[in-house]
């Protein structure tokens, strides 16, 4: 089953998709996740796509599309996988295509949380991470048990460095621009399914699940 997660900075695309890993055993992939852990641990790429995350710009297509694609390659993907943050171009996902077509198989399922960005702003200023994991949390509505510890590998929660106002509101301008165009691409594909970015978790995943038949 292959899912790709589609939504605005904050649509809540991780903690769906976090769900869904523990729901159908197939993994989450996240291309901001990936960024995360090679800047954490100083390597080449994560030096690379530091400065464009910063900033809330994209990582360029010639370094996420090798990464991505070199990813899904691996054996825990063999039956599926859940992308969040990947394709975030009309670019990124004709690649995703291609290559999905030389397995014999394609995007089965793009759902789309969608939101408002009034919303979106509030909500990540109270996000906090894992800073091993990566698992959202938020400080009023989805606690961790234990202030400040992430519930699944008990590390430290931390804020991310681009959930300041500013670059927030720039992440915003970026997916309006570059990524939006995905819904329509998803759409002519016959795919896409939209779903509210902004009630409950559990009601996300009931609707979810209902359009996976699973
Ligand atoms: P990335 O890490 O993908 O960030 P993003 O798209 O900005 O999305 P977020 O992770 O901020 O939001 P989310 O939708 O996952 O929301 P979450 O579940 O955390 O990318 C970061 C950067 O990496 C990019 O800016 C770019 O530079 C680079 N990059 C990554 N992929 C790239 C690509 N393909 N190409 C080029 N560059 C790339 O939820 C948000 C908050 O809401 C949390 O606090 C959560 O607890 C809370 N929440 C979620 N759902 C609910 C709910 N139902 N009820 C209550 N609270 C909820
Ligand atoms: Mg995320």
């Amino acid at each position: 089953m292959n899912i790709v997660m589609l939504g605005a900075p904050g649509a809540g695309k991780g903690t769906v998709a976090k769900k869904l890993q523990e729901e159908y055993k197939i993994p989450h992939i996240s291309t901001g996740d990936i960024f995360r852990e090679n800047i954490k641990n100083g390597t080449e790429l994560g030096l690379k796509a530091k400065s464009f995350m910063d900033k809330g710009e994209l990582v360029p297509d010639e370094i996420t599309i090798n990464m991505l694609l070199d990813r899904i390659e691996k054996d825990d993907a063999k039956e599926g996988f859940i992308l969040d943050g990947f394709p975030r171009t009309i670019n990124q996902a004709e690649a995703l295509k291609i290559k999905l077509n030389e397995k014999n198989t394609k995007v089965e399922y793009a759902i789309l949380l969608d939101t408002k960005d009034e919303d979106i702003i509030k909500r990540l200023s109270g996000r906090r991470v894992c800073e091993n994991c990566g698992k959202p949390y938020h400080i009023e509505t989805l606690k961790p048990k234990t202030d400040g510890i992430c519930d699944d590998c008990n590390n430290k929660l931390i804020q991310r460095k681009d959930d300041t106002i500013e670059v927030i509101k720039d992440r915003l301008n970026v997916y309006h621009k570059q990524t939006q165009p995905l819904v329509d691409y998803y759409q002519n594909e016959k795919v896409l399914h939209t779903i509210d970015g902004f009630q409950s978790l559990d009601a996300e995943i009931i609707e979810i699940k209902k359009i996976l038949n699973k």
